[in-house]
């Protein structure tokens, strides 16, 4: 492996590596507008200019192949002397947008040139018009005057997204980015260009003006929009209150994962937080005489649903209650549903696949059919059960109680059936058919509001983390869970979801590798 020395410290590369990922391997970072690692190189850019001993003139890092006994120097005065030069030619059409652009804060133009720029102005003519916040699809807008035509974005869409909406008209100094005629910036992954752009050039149409970036907090999470499991991080802002019209998930980001998404996500899972803050069920509800559903508390709830369960338990045996477990539901809910109904109560009836749920969009990039984020996890734990027999029962009388997790049952024949159920008990985050057909709901929190892991459909585990707390009186269902056992009878030891998942697999959250495990590998 070539050994080369960055700043004086050296390190082994491997073959065909390029400066700036060497020094990435050293934590050095090198300014960089049109290089991107999940991009073809480009070179366009010059910001990445350093200096390398025995070369006349300074070198782009980005493609720049790193040899052995290669002598490179990131900041330098000459090195610091041609980002300055280099920044004050990209600025030369840039117009002072930085008080009222949205990337403020997050503007690689604007950091750099914090750094190293060339403060008092040398230019005298007028600034080039171009178009500015043109739509140019259902997410995103281009500010073209902001544009620093690094080409990551047509890039993307020639390398990643293969849909070629993008390209670079005219020439020198009129280049500007656009559509290609007739065309929108229509793909299932049109958002990833707003992530790439470096500057305020590309926007977020559900973004842009909501919140500025520095109120923002993150946390890491899994997307649950499919079996994908794409690694994310929720943007959240919790100062705003959620009853005065506010939102808490601000916008969703892809974190890297080089095993599931590597720098990407799909549209349909970032703009799919909109459940987190709306149309919740905020509160236990019980269906009171006249079939109105009426707000109660948790004890009353619990307690009932708790007496509904022993009684029916004793007087028609286990065969009298079913259980409809969701692929929505953490690997650690799941687990607690097997135990306390199955293990605890002796309850063979939990089921989780909703047969009449049909399969949505999937190609052969990331997005999966199977819109769950934990199929595979209800498998590995052994839940089989049909659905299907289970609301038949449910609708014959054979079952007395059923009890529903998440589920929303669209279908006609399946409300059907709930509509004979005797009694049904609804445990979930969002208002939904199944609701109007339940004689008692519990609230559950959103995968925002909670820590767990879903085992994506290759049988990779990965680990959410709770972002801000469940809204009004939800609560997370392992403490809904553990609350109905203790009223059940059945104390049990778990005060967290890593209690949970302890017992489960045998190790804490914290050994759990970076971008996840196969689940072969990480049983104990
Ligand atoms: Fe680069 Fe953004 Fe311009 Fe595209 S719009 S070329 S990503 S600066
Ligand atoms: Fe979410 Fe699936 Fe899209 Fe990935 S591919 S972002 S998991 S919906
Ligand atoms: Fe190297 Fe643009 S980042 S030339």
């Amino acid at each position: 492996m070539p050994a080369i020395e960055i700043n004086g410290q050296v390190v082994n590369v491997e073959p065909g590596s390029t400066v700036i990922q060497a020094a990435e391997n050293l934590g050095i970072s090198v300014p960089r507008y049109c290089y991107h690692p999940g991009l073809s190189i480009a070179g366009s850019c010059r910001i990445c200019l350093v200096e390398i001993e025995r070369m006349p003139k300074l070198a782009i890092a980005c493609y720049t192949q790193a040899q052995d006994g290669m002598k490179v120097t990131t900041d330098s005065e000459k090195v610091r002397q041609a980002r300055k030069s280099m920044l004050e030619f990209l600025l030369v059409n840039h117009p002072l947008d930085c008080p009222v652009c949205d990337q403020s804060g997050e503007c690689d133009l604007q950091n750099y040139y914090m750094e190293v720029g060339q403060y008092d102005s040398r230019f005298l003519e007028n600034k080039i018009k171009r178009k500015k916040a043109l739509p140019i699809g259902p997410h995103v807008i281009l500010d073209q005057e902001r544009c620093i035509l690094c080409t990551r974005c047509t890039r993307f869409c020639e390398e990643v997204s293969k849909s070629n909406e993008l390209g670079v008209f005219h020439r020198g100094n009129r280049s500007v980015i656009d559509l290609a005629p007739g065309k929108a910036l229509d793909n299932p992954y049109s958002g990833n260009v707003i992530d790439i752009c470096p500057v305020g050039a590309l926007t977020e149409r559900e973004f842009r003006f909501q919140c500025r970036v520095w109120y923002l907090s993150t946390q890491e999470s899994i997307c649950n929009g499919c079996a994908r499991g794409c690694n994310i991080s929720i943007h959240y802002n919790t100062s705003r209150p959620y009853k005065a019209g506010g939102k808490r998930v601000q916008r969703l980001k892809p974190r890297f994962n080089p095993f599931v998404n590597r720098w990407w996500i799909c549209d349909e899972g970032r703009f799919g937080y909109e459940f987190i803050d709306h149309n919740r069920i905020e509160f236990p509800y019980l269906r009171v005489a006249g079939g109105e559903l009426e707000v109660s508390d948790w004890k009353k709830v619990v307690q009932e649903v708790s007496t509904a369960l022993k009684t029916t338990l004793e007087k028609f045996g286990s065969e009298s209650i079913g259980v409809i477990a969701s692929p929505q539901l953490s690997n650690e809910e799941l687990y607690l549903i097997q135990k306390v109904f199955g293990e605890l109560m002796g309850i063979e009836q939990i089921g989780y696949r909703n047969p009449w749920e049909k399969e949505g969009f999937q190609d052969d990039f990331l997005m999966q059919g199977d819109k769950n984020p934990n199929s595979r996890g209800a498998e590995e734990l052994g839940l089989t059960f049909n659905v299907r027999n289970i609301l038949e029962e449910a609708a014959s009388g054979k079952i007395k109680v059923l009890y529903i997790f998440q589920h929303n049952f669209e279908s006609r024949e399946a409300q059907e059936m709930l509509e004979e159920a005797d009694y049904v008990i609804f445990q979930g985050t969002n208002w939904n058919k199944t609701v109007e057909f339940s004689n008692l709901v519990l609230p559950g929190a959103t995968h925002a509001e909670e820590d767990g892991t879903f085992t994506n459909f290759e049988g990779r585990l990965q680990r959410y983390q709770q972002a801000f707390l469940p809204l009004s009186d939800s609560k997370a269902d392992v403490e809904i869970l553990t609350g109905l056992a203790q009223e059940l009878g059945y104390p049990l030891p778990y005060l967290s979801a890593e209690d949970v998942f302890m017992e489960w697999s045998g190790s804490p959250y914290g050994e759990l590798e970076e971008f996840g495990e196969l689940i072969e590998e990480h049983k104990p």
